[in-house]
């Protein structure tokens, strides 16, 4: 039996993904990692004793499938006091193995084979494999450089008859925009004329800078009851690794997500969950010193790059810059990107794999600032030059 008859047609197409080959060249090189997205530095350690004291609680078995009721109480209730939305903890919130499952549960809960799925380009590529998984169509629309904006004629141009689903992320990996209330008015007006369904994917919801408010999807007229929101605990906290997710729809929408998310993964880690219910009821003391110190990340790193060959796109909110290469680069961004890991042992991500109809992303590199001062200083110190 040959590797390739013993995959299903459905993942056929589906190669490793770019993180996975990047951090493995990181490793191999000791380069230092401006790659995936994910802290160097430990979260806050008021978050992992609460995590700790849960153990010691005997929170260690099962909970339940939609997740522990504190926790989907505190995400309804900070979403009343940030955003004025009402959701009921009991029949709209379901905890998740990170916004990953989420956005897996999600869309295998709702799409049709030959359904057509629009994405914006550069996308976060689960959006694109799950599309592929469930046998829809992903129809990207691109976000040209240097503004990366919505556009309403790109967007009516990629809607059919067979058009079933818009995912939108905003903030946005990875070119850092926050999109505007008149950007986020196109997408609801086309979802509204065409009767879609939208996947708000706001993980990044509270890094936004500069003074910049998160509007909530599902905050647009009419969209409250056509809108999946998905989020994470891993963004917010800066505790990728314990996978906490969630996804917020109507009753309609969430019991059939948690028809997936129940023999996908049932249950979420459980003293996590109690974790997490207490950051999140603690957010507005955390979130002045969260967003100050990201955003002074990415000023660290825009600054550092000044003189540098690389140009950088300043980011609106999340963790990750877009830079663009040298004009005379004479090579493409994966090219470019293996030579800065293996020659100047700094690992970056090559966007082009997040698009599909542009070649634009061939012209650009995206780095992570998730990553201590001494860490970003050192990647600047290696870009300085380019290859
Ligand atoms: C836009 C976006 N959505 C979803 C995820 C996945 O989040 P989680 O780690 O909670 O599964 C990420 C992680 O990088 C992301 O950038």
């Amino acid at each position: 039996m040959t590797s390739q008859n013993v995959r299903a047609r459905r993942i056929a197409d589906i190669e490793p993904s770019i993180f996975t080959t990047m951090s493995r060249l990181a490793v191999e090189h000791h380069a230092v990692n401006l790659g995936q997205g994910f802290p160097d530095f430990a979260g806050p350690s008021w978050v992992i004793e609460e995590f700790i004291t849960a153990l010691r609680k005997g929170h260690n078995q099962y909970a339940p499938m939609s997740g522990i009721r504190s926790l989907r109480q505190a995400v309804a209730n900070y979403h009343k006091r940030f955003y004025d939305l009402e959701w009921d903890a009991d029949t709209e919130i379901t905890v998740t193995a990170g916004a990953t499952e989420s956005l897996f549960s999600s869309m295998i809960a709702l799409l049709n084979p030959g359904e057509e799925v629009i994405l914006f380009e550069p996308w976060y590529d689960s959006y694109h494999a799950n599309c592929r998984i469930c046998g829809a169509v992903p129809v990207c629309v691109t976000l040209h450089k240097p503004d990366f904006r919505i556009t309403p004629d790109a967007l009516a141009r990629a809607v059919t008859s067979r058009t079933r689903m818009i995912v939108i992320n905003n903030p946005h990996n990875p070119t850092g925009r926050v999109f505007t209330r008149e950007e986020l008015q196109t997408v609801a007006d086309v979802a509204t004329a065409h009767d879609l369904l939208v996947i708000s994917d706001e993980v990044y919801e509270f890094l936004v800078f500069d003074g910049r408010r998160h509007i909530p999807f599902a905050t647009m007229s009419g969209m409250r009851d056509r809108t999946l929101t998905i989020s994470s605990t891993g963004k917010t906290f800066g505790m990728t690794g314990w996978k906490i997710g969630y996804t917020i729809a109507s009753a309609e929408l969430t019991d059939a997500v948690r028809t997936v998310h129940q023999f996908a993964t049932f249950a979420v880690n459980t003293p996590g969950q109690h974790a997490m219910a207490h950051a999140l009821d603690c957010l507005e003391e955390y979130l002045h010193e969260f967003r100050a110190v990201y955003s002074g990340k990415r000023d660290l790193l825009s600054e550092g790059l000044r003189d540098s060959t690389l140009t950088a796109y300043r980011p609106e909110g999340t963790y990750f810059m877009m830079v663009s290469l040298p004009a005379d680069a004479g090579m493409d961004d994966v090219e470019y990107a293996t030579r800065l890991v293996t020659e100047r042992g700094v690992a970056v991500i090559p966007p082009s794999v997040f698009y599909s109809n542009s070649r634009e992303g061939a012209t650009m590199l995206r780095l992570c600032f998730a990553k201590t001062d001494e860490t970003l200083r050192e990647g600047i110190a290696r870009l300085q030059n380019g290859v």
